[in-house]
């Protein structure tokens, strides 16, 4: 057997066969296994079974009966029960066009990659079929702050939150997964260095049915990035929490020396910037300077951020108070927090670019 699909499924049934039918006839002549491992309420698993009599190709039905770890623990039984060692991954709402798997089997086949994913966000691709412009600037903003958290890790993947994607079972530690909720392409990807490569595809209307996607899917999201990446992002928020500490220490003794308050604050920013910068460099991205070019052209990126951060912030909070109608404080509050995250995007993907 040269091919595993496993699909997830939760309520699905409408879907089945022209899963089965689209799979099968894009992989004319080669010998696959489609296995659905299924989480369902209602009558799916026997309308696989139905489907399985007929189909093309072997279909094999995994029913859990309780559940473990949502999409995507099912996700990992599918591979633990693959005949296969390169496994596919696909939804079961034909979102995920069948017809691409024969691209990711072409160039899983060219032998350099232990996962081809199947990507919205690369030349070729799009993702149209995220139903409204709501979900699209959630899926490419989490995109992003995941990149962030993992440049090394996710440098060649433009699209780590997919749901499409080929794995050689063998480059796999499956055992120290440990799969919640919707993100497992990232999960697999975040515990370990892979050679990724990547196809383009059509993120495509559901066929039928609604999202099983929702806010707790997302708290979860959040919290597995948090869980998998607590170093990098919480080393760079102490950081910063004790650089603001200085900042105000180094303002209050030159105030003491007679240094007009003014002019002490912009001695103070421009001390804790570059004290800062330091740290980041030798702490929070150590490891990431050798593939970053010159330490020059980094300070002058994080320099000029945070210098056109800290006057840009004073009109956002104005803009809070006087037309949002926020309390100043928590108006301030607000802006540290998003200035904390977009300082540390910016800093993860462009200062600390490889
Ligand atoms: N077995 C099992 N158990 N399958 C599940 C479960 C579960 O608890 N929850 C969802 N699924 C199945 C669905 O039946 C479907 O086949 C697939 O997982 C994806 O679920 P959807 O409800 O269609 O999710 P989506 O389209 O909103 O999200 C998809 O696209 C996102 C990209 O924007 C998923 O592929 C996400 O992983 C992906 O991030
Ligand atoms: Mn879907």
């Amino acid at each position: 057997m040269i091919l595993s699909v496993i699909v997830p499924t939760f309520n699905e049934g409408p879907n089945v066969a022209e899963l089965v039918r689209r799979t099968a006839a894009a992989l004319p002549g080669r010998d696959i296994e489609i296995i659905f491992v299924d989480d369902s309420t209602d009558d799916t698993p026997e309308i696989i079974r139905g489907v399985a009599q007929n189909a093309p190709v072997p279909v094999r039905l995994i029913h859990r009966d309780a559940p473990q770890g949502g999409l995507g623990g099912a996700v990992v039984e599918g591979i633990k029960a693959a005949a296969s060692d390169f496994c596919v991954v696909m939804d079961g709402d034909l979102q995920h066009p069948p017809e691409v798997i024969a691209d990711l089997l072409a160039r899983a086949e060219m032998g350099d990659a232990e996962v081809v994913v199947a990507s919205r966000y690369v030349d070729g691709g799009t993702s149209d079929g995220l139903a409204n412009a709501v979900r699209t600037m959630v899926s490419r903003a989490s995109t992003m702050l995941t990149k962030a958290m993992f440049p090394k890790k996710l440098h060649n993947c433009s699209d780590p939150m997919t749901g499409f994607f080929l794995i050689d079972r063998r480059s796999l530690d499956i055992d120290e997964l440990r799969p919640r909720g919707f993100k497992i392409l990232l999960e697999i990807l975040a515990r370990k260095q892979m050679r990724v490569a990547e196809v383009p595809f059509d993120f495509a209307p559901r066929f039928a049915g609604e999202s099983k996607a929702s806010f707790s899917q997302g708290m979860r999201f959040l919290t597995q990035l948090t869980m998998l990446r607590f170093g990098r992002m919480s080393a760079f928020a102490v950081v910063g929490g004790l650089g603001a500490v200085a900042n105000l220490a180094i303002m209050w003794g030159l105030q003491t020396f007679g240094v007009q308050y003014l002019v002490a604050a912009v001695i103070a920013s421009v001390l804790t910037i570059i004290a800062n910068f330091i740290a980041l460099e030798y702490l929070v991205f150590a490891d990431m300077r050798e593939e970053s070019g010159l330490m020059r052209h980094r300070f002058i990126k994080s320099f000029t951020f945070n210098g056109i951060e800290a006057i840009v912030r004073i009109p956002v909070i104005w803009l809070l108070v006087n037309e949002a109608h926020i309390q100043s404080v928590l108006a301030a509050a607000l802006t540290l927090i998003a200035a904390f995250i977009i300082r540390f995007v910016f800093h993860a993907l462009v200062v600390y670019a490889p």
